[in-house]
């Protein structure tokens, strides 16, 4: 493919790397205490015996520092939504399996998680590492969604990946998909399959972080995106002030990224999934309180504005969580008799008389167009499709609507015309911020001395990312450390715990100071695109969500 002259520059960037790995990926290993999970010890304890209870790892550099004896051969696998710095965690992979040995192997699995059990793999060689070093996108071996959990499946991943001398395989993936990894080492390590398995912090959603993995990759690069673009748009309503732009931001559970967004640009409106739960707030509540927002500004004669709505925020809203969680549950019990059904009025007949009454009554008083977007396919861990709800149109609709009604009162005289947009496409595959560069390559890295020392069941680690990269810490930690059960598919199950927007944090707690000006005033900041090359306190920035967590911890 051709190659634009921002590639070609970017490509000779060297990632930074924690001063643990700068004698390569052979380290010293301290092991911490035995570790317990997050909650429901007992079941996570009993589900994971081979796992459970293993010590934090942390590395530090080893003097001398000889290769292995022998080279290991590795494989790797990108799993669920694309995020920036998928392929420079592969390249920090290769790089620090050949420092283990030159003649190390490293193998992409094709298309996710199914690549491994059907057998599809590349050999990842330096000529094609060097074509994607610094890129965003994760063509080089491609992602998937499939969930492998079954017996058999495990069994095909292990011939597959025997067969190919592979002893250590490394999931880049979010929270399921991590879990996922630790179902498969829990299964190899009973079996005595001989193979480990190791996990990567992956997804935009920034919702797979806790005390030590302090941020999912992808995170930062995907906010320069949508805020660039956010501010582009508030210069526009500022310009041509007419509109009300709302905009949905990706973000599947979690509002992490409109939480940062909003930080980065000071948008008019924010919604944050999480507070609209904390509140029991009632969709009505939300739409009288934007409408509120908008019948302030136009006071002041500004009929146009910018909100920021998370991707999620359906699920939050406790009419709809409990809805959704019916649907859920109807449709992995009956989703083939579901699906038999011709039209939807039949559908709908057959989920009205599964739901609840009190789930049947709100499902009714959604749009049509809503309701048929709730009973599309889950994915395949069971989830409603968020990105394929469009809120942002539900809710300019009902705005609309709520300022009709208090025109006709007389209690509104502004005007109110929209624009909806949908942001997250657009961020997944850019090229990688500094920020993602580094750490996406640290924590290939990290794996590559996790797969030399022989662990598995650990996620790899990179912390301190908020200070100079000679500060920066390199470690494992435990995976079953992360996990609680939750109810999935209509089932009790173990999962890695999703992180929240913690309506204690920092980060929220800005917003919370701010949002009030924010609202009536026209604030709005423009942060301009990513900058790759330049001064340090433009190209090296951290988000404000990390700025402020750590800050504060
Ligand atoms: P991951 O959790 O797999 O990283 O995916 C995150 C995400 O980008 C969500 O923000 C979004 O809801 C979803 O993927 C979209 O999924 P798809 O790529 O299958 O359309």
């Amino acid at each position: 493919m051709p190659i634009s002259a921002l590639q070609k520059a970017r490509s000779e960037y060297q990632p930074k790397l924690p001063p643990a790995l700068a004698n390569g990926a052979v380290v010293n290993v301290a092991e911490g205490e035995p570790t317990s999970s997050v909650a429901d010890k007992n079941e996570i304890k009993a589900l994971f015996p081979n796992n459970f209870g293993k010590p934090r790892l942390a590395f530090s550099a080893k003097n001398d520092a000889n290769s292995l004896n022998a080279p290991l051969n590795v494989g790797v696998v990108l799993s669920g939504g694309q995020a920036p710095g998928g392929h420079n965690v592969i390249a920090g992979l290769f790089d620090g399996l050949k420092s283990l040995h030159p003649e190390s192997k490293l193998f992409g699995f094709l298309g996710g998680p199914s690549g491994i059990t059907d057998g599809k793999y590349i050999e990842i060689t330096k000529n094609i590492i060097d074509e994607y070093r610094n890129t965003g996108g994760f063509d080089m071996i491609a992602s998937g969604r499939t969930k492998l959990e079954t017996p058999e499946q495990f069994k095909q991943a292990e011939e597959n990946c025997k067969s190919l001398g592979i002893s250590t395989l490394v999931v880049i993936g979010g929270d399921d998909s991590n879990t996922n990894a630790c179902l498969l080492a829990e299964h190899y390590a009973a079996t005595n399959a001989g193979i480990n398995v190791v996990g990567c912090p992956k997804t935009i959603d920034g919702d797979l972080k806790n005390e030590h993995i302090e941020a999912s990759f992808g995170f930062d690069t995907a906010c320069r995106v949508y805020s660039e673009l956010i501010g582009n748009i508030q210069r526009d309503a500022n310009s041509a002030r007419k509109y009300w732009h709302f905009i949905k931001l990706m973000g599947r559970s979690a509002s992490h990224i409109t939480l940062e967004c909003a930080l980065q640009t000071h948008p008019n409106i924010a919604l944050v999934g999480e507070e609209v739960l904390e509140k029991k707030q009632t969709l009505d509540e939300i739409v009288t309180e934007m409408a509120s927002a908008i019948a302030k500004r136009s006071e002041n004669g500004d009929n146009f504005g910018v909100a920021l709505i998370p991707e999620g925020l359906i699920e939050f809203i406790p009419e709809a969580r409990a809805l959704i969680s019916e649907l859920n549950d109807i449709l992995a019990k009956e989703g083939d008799a579901f699906s038999a059904m011709k039209g939807r009025s039949e559908q709908l007949s057959f989920l009205n008389h599964h739901l609840s009454k009190d789930a049947s009554y709100t499902f009714s008083s959604l749009p049509v167009m809503i309701q048929a977007q709730l009973m599309l396919d889950r994915d395949p861990h069971g989830n409603v499709q968020v990105s394929l709800i469009e809120t942002e149109k539900l809710l300019a609709e009902m705005v609309g609507l709520k300022l009709s009604e208090w025109k006709a009162e007389g209690k509104y005289h502004g005007k109110f015309t929209t624009q909806t947009h949908f942001f997250g496409y657009e961020g997944r595959c850019a090229a990688p911020s500094n920020y993602d560069a580094n750490y996406c390559y640290g924590l290939g890295y990290t794996a590559a001395a996790l797969a030399g020392a022989g662990k598995t069941g650990y996620m790899a680690s990179v912390t301190n990312t908020n200070k100079p990269a000679p500060e920066w810490e390199a470690g494992g930690i435990p995976i079953t450390m992360m996990m609680n059960v939750e109810r999935r598919h209509g089932e009790n199950k173990p999962v890695i715990q999703k992180a929240l927007v913690k309506l204690d944090g920092e980060p929220f707690l800005e917003l919370c100071r701010n949002r009030g000006r924010w609202a009536v005033e026209t604030d709005y900041l423009y942060p301009g695109p990513i900058q790759y090359f330049g001064p340090t306190e433009v190209c090296d920035q951290i988000t404000k969500t990390l700025e402020l967590e750590k800050k504060h911890s």
